[in-house]
């Protein structure tokens, strides 16, 4: 009887889980890079085919972006890479931009303590030591097995060929011409209008590349490199020294690691928000059974924006560099606590932000971006977001080394209370100070299913970065979509300020957001066509691999 009733509750489980969904994006069976531009993650690709791994093709594809996608691909920002070894071991690395050494609270504030507007955004004024070089040859040194000469020699090739301008592309270049111009003059490469079709040839970054690739990370934080660089920056009114560029340093992290069910999350930790934010959103949905409630419907609508309005009300208060501030990570995530914020949530009516401050804890006082995903041959894991923070960073661009410049010290919170461009308001914790790491929202994560790696996920997007990754493995683990569909499905967005949810312009009905406003919800009513740019990887039931390359750019999988 006993086995019977076994049998039966099998039976019964097994008609419940839903067969997995059927692949919608490109399949490759043993590697897989997945990118902004189909070039980049050609030139992972070819690495890996050579025999290289994943920390190889890392190396190759941060540097390829910065040819074909300087939007956002860089030598003059920074980013943060997780990684997941296929022995199990995992591990974060931190090459975010830092404060220059003359940098201090005040900077970017007039005499009547007012924020400058433009002067943390726009020009040499808002550019950070830039950590990119530091980051991948720290990746290089730990973990890389071809020679650098051979792994940039796929990236020469391309800077020299050039670069066929998409027409997405030659629009973005179109929208940001003006503060190019007005930051650079005429005589820039980018003073040129570039149509879709063109080639953009950057023989500055050239000759850079070149440098780099015989000098190693000296050439960039102590070489001619540096050299022309810091007389650049500060001739143009910016903050960044020989002696800053000489000090910086990547560093190892430890990952936030978290369960979701039968998941590990494995993702960046601060200075970036992004792991922790999306543990906390995580942990405080896990009760519920959102796959019941339907994909995108008002009910996961209102659980995931109460989730997200209380986890950036923490953001906000709480995080910024660990080396500066003392995080109160032990109780922010928390069981008791995570349970205790959403004690006041009802399905009935939305919880107003102006009701929800940041948690009270006892703290003992001592005092535009682009995601890529790689999976390896071998089974080795990495996951990488870098970024410029906006549009061609400060759109400050040095001809001679053929690379834009951050504006990433926006990152920081120019004056408690006022909102930066991502519309966050910051506290004291990320304040700006000398050498200081500023907040990021950047959220590379490792997903693990069943001890084995399942998906590699990440997005630009600034605070909209960690809504948009959350809800990509929600969309394949809950709602039971391809990777590529997830990373399709259509996005919303709620970060506890301003009060409202933004929805994606496509897929979000008018009858759903009536419904949600008759709850009390307030819906942005500013046009938003895309939230976030999501390359995923996901790993199929008989190993392959599926990329989710995002419709939404000129993303590209490439794999074999
Ligand atoms: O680190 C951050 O959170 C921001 N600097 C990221 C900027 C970004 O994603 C811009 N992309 N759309």
């Amino acid at each position: 009887m006993r086995i019977l009733i076994l049998l039966f509750a099998f039976f019964l489980f097994a008609q419940c889980t839903p067969p997995p969904p059927i692949p919608t994006g490109v399949v490759s069976k043993n590697a897989m890079v997945v990118s902004a531009r189909e070039e980049a993650s050609k030139v992972g690709t070819a690495i890996l085919q050579k025999g290289g791994n994943a920390f190889d093709a890392m190396v190759g594809t941060e540097l390829a972006l910065a040819v074909a996608y300087p939007f956002a691909g860089n030598l003059g920002g920074g980013g943060f890479m997780v990684y997941r070894k296929n022995d199990g071991n995992i591990g974060a690395l931190d090459y975010r931009e830092k404060a220059p050494l003359a940098a201090h609270k005040d900077m970017y504030l007039d005499s009547l303590g007012n924020v400058i507007p433009g002067k943390s955004t726009l020009g040499a004024s808002a550019v950070g030591v830039p950590g990119t070089i530091a980051g991948i040859f720290e990746v290089h040194d730990k973990f890389g097995t071809l020679p650098i000469k051979e792994i940039m020699d796929p990236v020469i090739k391309l800077v020299d060929q050039g670069v066929q301008v998409t027409s997405k592309q030659a629009d973005r270049l179109d929208k940001y011409w003006d503060q190019i111009k007005s930051v650079n003059g005429e005589s820039t490469l980018f003073y040129n209008k570039c149509d879709a079709g063109d080639t953009l040839r950057y023989p500055g970054l050239a000759s850079t590349l070149r440098r780099i690739a015989i000098n190693g990370r000296d050439e960039f934080y102590k070489g001619k490199t540096a050299k022309i660089l810091a007389k650049f920056i500060l001739e143009k009114g910016g903050y960044v020294t020989e002696e800053d560029l000489a000090r910086y340093e990547a560093k190892w992290r430890q990952p936030v690691v978290f369960n979701y069910k039968d998941l590990r999350i494995i993702s960046m930790s601060p200075p970036s928000s992004g792991g922790v934010t999306i543990n906390q959103i995580f942990k405080m949905i896990e009760s519920y059974d959102i796959s019941e409630f339907g994909h995108n419907s008002a009910k996961s609508i209102q659980l995931f924006t109460e989730a997200a309005r209380r986890a950036y009300a923490d953001r906000n208060f709480f995080l910024g560099d660990p080396d500066f501030v003392v995080i109160p990570l032990d109780v922010l995530l928390s069981k008791k606590y995570l349970q205790a914020r959403m004690e006041n949530f009802s399905f009935d009516s939305a919880t107003l932000s102006s009701e929800v401050q940041h948690g009270r804890i006892e703290i003992m006082e001592s005092n535009e971006t682009t995601h890529y995903s790689i999976v390896d041959q071998m089974g080795n894991a990495v996951s990488v977001t870098t970024t410029l923070n906006g549009a061609y960073g400060s759109k400050l661009y040095n001809d001679e080394l053929g690379f834009f410049l951050n504006n990433e010290m926006d990152d920081f919170s120019a004056k408690p209370g006022e909102p930066n461009m991502f519309g966050l308001i910051g506290a004291e914790a990320n304040s700006i100070a000398a050498e200081k790491r500023m907040l990021s929202s950047m959220t590379p994560t490792i997903v693990e299913k069943d001890g084995k790696l399942w998906m590699v996920v990440g997005s630009p997007g600034g605070s909209t970065i960690i809504t948009a990754v959350a809800q990509t493995i929600l969309n394949t683990y809950e709602f039971n979509l391809s990777m590529q569909e997830s990373v399709n499905a259509p996005r919303f967005h709620h970060q506890w300020l301003p009060d409202h949810i933004v929805f994606e312009t496509e897929g979000f009905s008018d009858a759903l957001k009536i419904e949600l406003k008759s709850k009390g919800y307030h819906i942005s009513e500013k046009p938003t066509p895309i939230l976030g740019k999501v390359d995923a990887i996901l790993v199929l039931p008989d190993g392959s691999l599926e990329g989710g390359a995002d419709k939404r750019g000129d993303d590209t999988a490439v794999g074999f």
